[in-house]
């Protein structure tokens, strides 16, 4: 085990809604994450817009959030010291649709992100482990993702982390804005998986 996989499984082992502040600051040294990796609440919905930048998923984020009340998904996010908003990933519980491809129970992640001026701060693996934890803690054998194709970047994040491309999707899907329109996104995407132990 690498220093760096000892210190994250230090900050995994601990329970849901953890603060990660003093092995953050361990691990990430001069660029420390003064903050914490907890469970989404309610008032986080305007933060997670990222001013206007997410703002036409608002909907999405109302309807993620309800199913998140009801046990179907497990939302984090990643907070500074300060209150902002810096990282987020959103954790279906049950996709059903990928029983077929995947011969497990499996975890769908989706909405992973982590702003700009935070990004290489170790902020994105810890939120993955978390949800990795997750997956660990209710016996799901699977986590997959669909990540775009042109998102080299965050294709070799997942490939180092032991994610393997599975298929091809079309990545064509359609929601209603913030202002109540549909709205169409086609970003053709690799489906990635990671067994789970
Ligand atoms: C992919 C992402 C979530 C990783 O979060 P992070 O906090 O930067 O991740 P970490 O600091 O834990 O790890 C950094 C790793 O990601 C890589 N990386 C990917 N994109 C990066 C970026 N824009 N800036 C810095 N590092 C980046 C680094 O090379 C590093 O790789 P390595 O540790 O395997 O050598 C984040 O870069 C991001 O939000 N990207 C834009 C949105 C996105 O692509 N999301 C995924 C959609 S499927």
């Amino acid at each position: 085990m690498t220093a760096q996989d000892a210190r994250l499984s230090r900050i995994n082992n601990k329970t849901p809604g953890m603060t990660i502040l003093s092995a953050a600051e361990e691990w990430l040294g001069s660029r420390s994450f003064d903050g914490e990796i907890r469970q989404m609440r309610q008032e986080d919905l305007p933060l997670i817009e990222w001013g206007c930048e997410y703002l036409r998923y608002r909907r999405v984020y109302r309807e993620v959030f309800r199913n998140s009340l009801n046990g179907k998904s497990i939302l984090w996010v990643a907070v500074t010291s300060t209150g902002e908003m810096v990282g987020q990933v959103f954790i279906n519980v049950n996709p059903t649709h990928a029983y077929k491809l995947i011969p497990s129970q499996s975890m769908l992640l989706s909405s992973f992100r982590v702003k700009r001026e935070y990004r290489g701060c170790g902020i994105g693996s810890s939120l993955l482990k978390t949800c990795e934890r997750c997956a660990s803690e209710r016996k799901i054998g699977f986590l997959w993702l669909n990540c775009s194709k042109s998102n080299q970047n965050a294709l070799t994040f997942y490939r180092n982390r032991g994610f393997e491309i599975f298929r091809s999707d079309p990545g064509d899907w359609q929601y209603i804005d913030h202002n109540g329109n549909i709205r169409r996104e086609v970003d053709p995407a690799w489906s990635l998986c990671k067994r789970i132990d």
